[in-house]
C-alpha cells in the first residue's frame, strides 16, 4: 500500500514552510469516528513553530494541500486538518499488496542479521508441567513466529529445570522409597510423590536434608549412580512435556536446559571473584545489590552448590558467546521479578555491555479453579487433561453442527487447542487470565474459535466460486482484476482498513513483545468480515460486484491465517 501516512506528511510539508515531512508524519493521529476522517493532522503541535492559531493553520492546509490520488477531501476543524482517502484508491492499494504479497503481507526485514534467543516454557524436571509454563509456552512460541515474521534469526532455547538440590532429595527420596517399574508406570505423578515424602519426612528426620545435599554435591562432581538415576527421572519428565507440545505444535532449537551449564559455571565464579564482586557470607557466596535496593544474588552454597542465579548467569554468557544476540528474552510468571532483575544487574556489574539487551518478559497467572477435572492427579495429567477436554468438547460441537465434516477429530484438535491458546494470548500478558468454557469455545465471542470460524467462513464462500483459499492471489492479479470502487461501502471499508492495520499491530506485538495485538487484531478483522459478510451479498448476479467482493473475502482469508499462524494456531478450511 502507498504509505498514506508519509504521503500526507510530504504534502502537508510542501505547503508548511520551515517544517519536515518527518515530524509531521510522526504527528499524524487517526481520527476516533470515520465520520471525521481517515487521517489527521492536529494543528495545534505546529501552531508555536508557524507563529499562527492551530485553525488557521488546518485552513491553510485544507485549501492548499496537492491533490493526489489517495486523498478525495480534506477539511478544517477545530485545529485539525482531517483528510479523507479516495475509497476505490485505498481498496486498491491495500488489497493489491495482500493478493501480490499473499503470506508474506506483514512481512518485515526488521530484524534481518539480528539474532533473538528467546527462553520459553522451561518446566522442571520431576516437577508438574503446570498452567504457568503453559502460558510461557503459548507466549514465548507467539513471539518467537512474530520475531521470525519481521526477519530475526530465532533461537528458542527450553531452560529445562534439570539440576538443582530438588535432585538430591529425588534421590535419596527414590533410594529410600521408591521402586523402578512404579516410577516407570507413573512418571511424574509417581516421581512428585517421592518428593513430597521426601518432605513430609524430613520434618521429623532433618538428617535427610544431609542425604539429599550429598547426593546433589556427588550429581555436581559426576558421580555415575547419581548421574544415572538423574538422567533417567529426565527422561521419564520429557516424555510428558513432549504429549503436551506434540499438542500444542510447539518445537525448540535447543533443549539445554540447567545442567547444560555445570561446566560452565567454574569460569563464573572465578571471574565473578576477579571481578571482585563475589563476597563470602558464612560459608556461602553471593554478589551484594544493596545499592540497587536488592537482596544479594546468592551464586555458590554453603557446599559448593550452585544456585539458579548461577546458572542463568553462566546460560547468559553461553549465549552471548554462541549467538552474539541482539536480544535476549526470557518469558516467566511475574513472580520472577525479582531474580532476573538481580542477576541482569550482575551481567552489568560485570562490565558486559549486552546487559540492557537481555529482557524479563513476565506474564499474569491463569486461574482454572471452575475447571473440574474427573482426576486430580497433579498438573501434568491436568493440564494435558485440560488440553483433552478443550478437544473432546469441539469435538461435541462439531458433531452437533457439521456432522458431515471430514477430519473431525483433526479439526477439533486445531480447534480445541487453538481455544486455550488463543484464550491465553487475548488479553495483555501482565494481566491475569480467568477460565472459562464458555468464554473459551464460544463460537461467537471473543475466542480462538470464532476466529477460526470466520476463516473457514471466508474459505467457504471462495469454494463456492470455485477458488482456493490458499492460491486466490492468481485469480484477481493483474490490473483490471477486480474493480475496486465497487467496495466503497461502509462494510466493505472497514474490512480493508483492518487488513491496512495488520502489519503494523505485528510490529506492534513485537516491539512491545505483546502476542495479544495481534490475537485482538484478528477479532477486529473477523468481526469486521462477518458484518459484510452478513450485510454485503458475495455470490450475487452482478458480476463484477461479485469479483470484488470475492477479493475482499479472498484477502481477508490471507491476513486471518497469517495472524492466526503468528500466534500458533492452525487454520482448518472447514468447520
Ligand atoms: N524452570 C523455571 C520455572 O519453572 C523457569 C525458567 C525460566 N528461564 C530461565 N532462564 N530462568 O520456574
Amino acid at each position: 500500500m502507498t504509505d498514506t501516512k508519509s504521503v500526507l506528511a510530504e504534502l502537508a510539508a510542501s505547503v508548511l514552510e520551515g517544517v519536515e515531512p518527518a515530524a509531521l508524519e510522526a504527528m499524524i493521529e487517526v481520527p476516533p469516528n470515520p465520520d471525521m476522517g481517515d487521517l489527521s493532522i492536529p494543528c495545534f503541535k505546529l501552531s508555536k513553530t508557524l507563529r499562527q492559531s492551530p485553525q488557521l493553520i488546518a485552513e491553510a492546509l485544507a485549501g492548499k494541500l496537492p491533490a493526489h490520488p489517495a486523498f478525495a477531501k480534506a477539511t478544517a476543524l477545530s485545529g485539525y486538518l482531517n483528510v479523507f482517502f479516495d475509497k476505490r484508491h485505498f481498496a486498491e492499494s491495500v488489497l493489491g499488496d495482500v493478493l501480490r504479497q499473499g503470506d508474506r503481507y506483514g512481512c518485515r526485514a526488521i530484524g534481518s542479521g539480528k539474532t533473538i534467543v528467546i527462553d520459553f516454557s522451561s518446566p522442571n524436571i520431576a516437577k508438574p508441567f503446570h498452567v504457568g509454563h503453559l502460558r510461557s509456552t503459548v507466549i514465548g512460541n507467539a513471539l518467537y513466529r512474530i520475531h521470525r515474521f519481521l526477519g530475526y534469526d530465532c533461537v528458542g532455547i527450553n531452560h529445562l529445570g534439570d539440576w538443582g538440590t530438588q535432585f538430591g532429595k529425588l534421590i535419596t527420596a527414590y533410594k529410600l522409597w521408591g521402586d523402578r517399574n512404579e516410577v516407570e508406570a507413573g512418571g511424574i505423578e509417581e516421581l512428585m510423590r517421592l518428593y513430597v515424602k521426601f518432605h513430609d519426612e524430613a520434618e521429623a528426620k532433618p538428617e535427610l536434608d544431609d542425604t539429599a545435599r550429598a547426593w546433589f554435591v556427588k550429581l555436581e562432581r559426576g558421580d555415575e549412580e547419581a548421574l544415572e538415576l538423574w538422567r533417567w527421572f529426565k527422561a521419564i519428565s520429557y516424555k510428558e512435556f513432549e504429549r503436551i507440545y506434540g499438542l500444542l505444535g510447539v518445537t525448540f532449537d535447543s533443549d539445554a536446559g540447567e545442567s547444560f551449564y555445570n561446566d560452565k559455571m567454574g569460569a563464573v565464579v572465578e571471574e565473578l571473584k576477579a571481578k571482585g564482586l563475589l563476597e563470602e557470607d558464612q560459608g556461602a557466596y553471593l554478589v551484594r545489590l544493596d545499592d540497587f535496593n536488592m537482596p544479594p544474588a546468592l551464586i555458590l552454597k554453603k557446599d559448593g552448590a550452585t544456585l539458579y542465579h548461577t546458572r542463568d548467569i553462566a546460560a547468559a554468557l553461553y549465549r552471548q558467546r554462541t549467538y552474539g544476540f541482539a536480544k535476549a528474552i526470557y518469558v516467566t510468571d511475574y513472580a520472577q521479578n525479582l531474580h532476573f532483575q538481580q542477576w541482569f544487574k550482575v551481567i552489568d556489574l560485570m562490565g558486559y555491555e549486552w546487559a540492557d539487551r537481555l529482557v524479563h518478559v513476565p506474564f499474569g497467572r491463569v486461574n482454572l479453579e471452575g475447571v473440574k477435572f474427573s482426576t486430580r492427579k497433579g498438573n501434568v495429567v491436568l493440564l494435558e487433561e485440560l488440553l483433552r477436554q478443550a478437544i473432546d468438547k469441539t469435538r461435541d460441537i462439531i458433531e452437533s453442527k457439521n456432522p458431515s465434516l471430514d477430519d473431525k477429530d483433526e479439526v477439533a484438535k486445531q480447534v480445541g487447542v487453538g481455544a486455550i491458546v488463543f484464550n491465553d494470548l487475548s488479553n495483555n500478558r501482565i494481566k491475569d487470565v480467568s477460565f472459562s468454557w464458555k468464554d473459551v469455545l464460544n463460537f461467537e465471542g471473543e475466542s480462538g474459535p470464532y476466529v477460526q470460524y470466520t476463516y473457514a467462513r471466508a474459505c467457504s464462500v471462495l469454494r463456492k466460486a470455485g477458488l482456493s483459499a490458499q492460491k486466490a492471489g492468481e485469480a484477481f492479479a493483474g490490473e483490471s482484476g477486480f474493480d475496486a470502487s465497487l467496495l466503497a461501502n461502509p462494510e466493505a471499508q472497514q474490512v480493508v482498513k483492518e487488513l491496512a492495520a495488520f502489519p503494523d499491530k505485528v510490529v506492534q506485538a513485537m516491539d512491545k513483545l505483546e502476542p495479544s495485538i495481534v490475537s485482538r487484531h484478528l477479532i477486529d478483522i473477523a468481526q469486521s468480515f462477518n458484518r459484510f459478510y452478513h450485510e454485503c451479498p458475495i455470490l450475487t448476479d452482478d458480476a463484477a460486484l461479485k469479483t470484488a467482493r470475492l477479493a475482499l473475502v479472498a484477502c481477508a482469508c490471507v491476513v486471518l491465517r497469517v495472524g492466526l499462524g503468528l500466534i500458533g494456531l492452525q487454520s482448518p478450511e472447514r468447520i
